[in-house]
């Protein structure tokens, strides 16, 4: 039906109208006081030569600039996008903080919850999730995506999908999503953003693509190119990109939009002379709506008049879009995601908010806890509260928020105050700013702590100092923070540090000094309140980390597959000469892919494979026990690593491939089963052929990455 339908409405189709439906603009100015862009735009809209708005929200909004689309000949209603990404009005932790909980369950939920609030307020679609690998910290969009690992990022892509969408499209709780930034933006060189990509095909198949495939498969109903040239070709006009595997290969039916202005872009790379020049690649090689470029707006009709670019191109474009907006049921009610009575009770849910605390504690990572610091104790009388993060709100939110007021956020100090007994007595000092150099707070806050039996000390980024057009060279906690931690810890009170922020950092005093490390990413909403529950082992801890922490920015690139035996590796850790290794730092990272501590202990045991050998076709079961030795009840990530030791491609000394979150109460015992297949054991070979090569393969089941507790091997027979 929706395609017979398509079709007729494309037949009544003008050329105009149908380049109309290819472009997107931002609506921060037609909401806003009139002005001569808002002019234009509305009058476009009327005339049928906008197919969407970006940045419009709100019941009120959105349906006062629909009704501006139905005044158009052919009514057909605008597609309202945005930014959801972590959290709409309610915000969960970022991306990557919520990657850290490795609980595809709740990731689902919060994508679930976020696309209800923003569909309740008239949005049909989110440009999330963001599903680039992202291995390199000093990119600031590491905070938007689910770190490092191809395998965890496929599986997180998605459970976001599926939350975002529900599984078909046009359920009033439900935005379409956006699988974004095709392809391989995350491998901006130096982790400068926007910046070129070069990589390898068995790097762009292996790594960097799998999480879109999986988006895809997930239904995803949109994708989005990228800022960057991959191989020398912009993404935005990528023909092999978006043509040969998306459309062709993957046969994906959905609709390809731009980035904010990329298709204009293209003439500053030095790939287009100008805006119609980059109208006809762009639309050429596959991307079908233009963001903000004007380049579609201005010159496609002229480009299809003038033959330079085919109509069928341009029907196809247009058929995508249509679909969308038909399966949707804006056809039927443009106005069905702008209803005053549900956007009020949907933004005022309190389960939203409930999703969000338990999302923020999932998300937490416990890097370090030294004499059981941690948790604390109900006796303690009092605690010194800490920092410039201490109080922040806003902060907790991080980058890419939509709703910014900061009194539906909870600071680190009011879920403190709200935990903490009445015999517990807070104590609060700032001591110094997130940047800047001065020490002027170190005095106060050093008498605070000294009356205090306990320091509870927050640092990190503020919530600018990751995200887009974001990247840093340096990587350290900013400012003095780092001072002022030392000058605490020399008061001698125990130190428990919670850091916030939207990437890897780096701290090396904290790391080595302090007593206790939580790592808390950017938390959102209800931060403050789910770092109490883990500060005071209500919630115990089980976040994993899913991207490496690096001990200095010379050792990136540092993932944990990006490293190989060598030639010359390091034997003994006292001989390096002529080995790959640094004369002035180990090898190792501070914290590596996978770790992350819990208030309880885990024992692995009694490894299990099922077969020695198997047959392409076969499966082979790994099993093995995992015990809670601790005295608390607690969650772990188990997680199942592989090598293939002589392979025709050499391969990482270690691989993902899948991993289990497993609740045990104390004393208790639960077996653990992963099933291998030929597909876990396979890799693109020098042909770029998917193949899985005979022979034997290590297998290693462990905590982290590196904390392998269990090996063994499977050969697979020719
Ligand atoms: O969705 C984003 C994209 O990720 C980066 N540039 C702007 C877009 C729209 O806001």
């Amino acid at each position: 039906d929706v395609e017979r339908r398509v079709a007729a409405l494309l037949a009544q189709m003008t050329l105009e109208e149908k380049v109309g439906q290819l472009n997107q603009y931002s609506g921060r100015e037609v909401t806003g006081p009139a002005s001569d862009r808002k002019n234009t735009l509305l009058a476009s809209i009327r005339a049928g030569q906008v197919g969407s708005m970006l940045n419009v929200k709100g019941v009120k909004d959105t349906r006062e600039i629909q009704a501006e689309a139905l005044k158009s000949r052919l009514k057909i209603p605008l597609l309202f996008s945005l930014d959801v990404i972590h959290g709409y009005q309610t915000t969960f932790p970022i991306p990557l903080g919520e990657a850290a909980s490795w609980d595809l369950d709740a990731i689902r939920l919060g994508a679930h919850v976020a696309a209800r609030e923003a569909a309740a307020s008239g949005i049909h679609w989110t440009f999330a999730p963001m599903v680039d690998v992202g291995r390199d910290p000093r990119w600031g969009r590491v905070m938007e995506g689910a770190g490092e690992d191809t395998y965890l990022g496929a599986q997180i892509a998605k459970a976001r999908v599926l939350g975002f969408q529900g599984s078909t499209l046009g359920g009033t709780d439900a935005v379409m999503a956006c699988a974004k930034h095709f392809a391989a933006y995350g491998a901006a060189l130096a982790g400068r953003d926007y910046n070129a990509v070069d990589m390898s095909e068995q790097q762009l198949w292996e790594i960097y693509l799998p999480p879109f495939k999986a988006a895809a498969d997930a239904g995803v109903a949109t994708f989005m190119n990228s800022f960057n040239t991959l191989n020398g070709i912009p993404a935005t006009g990528n023909a092999y990109l978006q043509r040969d595997i998306l459309k062709g290969q993957w046969q994906y039916p959905g609709f390809v939009v731009s980035d904010w202005g990329s298709i204009g872009e293209m003439a500053n790379w030095g790939y287009a002379t100008d805006k119609a020049d980059a109208a006809q690649k762009a639309l050429t090689a596959g991307s079908d709506m233009d963001m903000e470029s004007d380049a579609y707006h201005k010159n496609l009709e002229q480009l299809v008049t003038n033959g330079k670019v085919k109509i069928d191109l341009v029907d196809d474009a247009v058929r995508r879009i249509l679909r969308k907006k038909f399966e949707l049921g804006l056809f039927d009610d443009a106005y069905r995601f702008s209803d005053e009575k549900r956007e009020k009770q949907v933004l005022n849910d309190p389960q939203n908010r409930a999703a969000a605390r338990q999302m923020a504690r999932k998300s937490l990572v416990l890097l370090k806890n030294e004499n059981a610091t941690l948790p604390l104790a109900n006796t303690l009388r009092r605690i010194a509260v800490i920092g410039p993060l201490a109080k922040a709100r806003r902060d907790l939110n991080g980058s890419w928020t939509v709703d910014t007021d900061t009194t539906r956020i909870t600071s680190l100090y009011d879920g403190l105050r709200q935990r903490a007994g009445k015999t517990t007595e807070l104590r609060y000092a700032k001591g110094c700013e997130v940047s800047g150099e001065s020490r002027a707070g170190f005095e106060q806050a050093v008498a605070t702590a000294q009356s205090a039996d306990l320091i509870i000390l927050t640092v990190g980024e503020s919530w600018d100092m990751s995200g887009e057009a974001k990247s840093r060279t340096d990587i350290h906690l900013p400012g003095v923070q780092e001072e002022l931690f030392k000058v605490l810890k020399a008061t001698g009170k125990p130190v428990a540090v919670v850091v916030f922020g939207g990437r890897p950092l780096i701290f090396d005093a904290i790391a080595e000094q302090a007593d206790a490390i939580l790592y808390a990413w950017w938390p959102g909403s209800e931060g403050g309140t789910a770092l109490a529950d883990v500060l005071y082992g209500d919630y115990n801890p089980a976040g994993k980390l899913p991207i490496t922490f690096p001990r200095s920015v010379g050792q990136i690139p540092i993932a944990y597959n990006q490293q190989y035996n060598t030639g010359r590796p390091i034997t003994r850790p006292s001989d390096i000469r002529y080995k790959s290794a640094y004369i002035d730092s180990p090898n190792t990272p501070r914290y590596a892919f996978g770790y992350g501590l819990s208030y309880t202990t885990f024992k692995y045991s009694d490894l299990k494979i099922g077969r020695p050998q198997m047959q392409a076709g076969e499966l082979v079961q790994v099993s093995f026990t995992l015990t809670n030795t601790g005295k608390t009840a607690g969650e772990e990530v188990a997680q199942l690593y592989l090598r293939d030791p002589v392979a025709s491609v050499v391969r990482p000394l270690k691989e993902l491939k899948d991993f289990r979150k497993i609740s045990l109460k104390p004393g208790e015992s639960k077996t653990v089963t992963f099933t291998i297949d030929k597909e876990k054991l396979a890799f693109y070979n020098a042909k770029l052929e998917w193949q899985a090569e005979p022979g034997k393969f290590n297998l290693m089941v462990g905590s982290a990455s590196d904390d392998i507790r269990l090996d063994g091997t499977l050969e697979l027979l020719p």
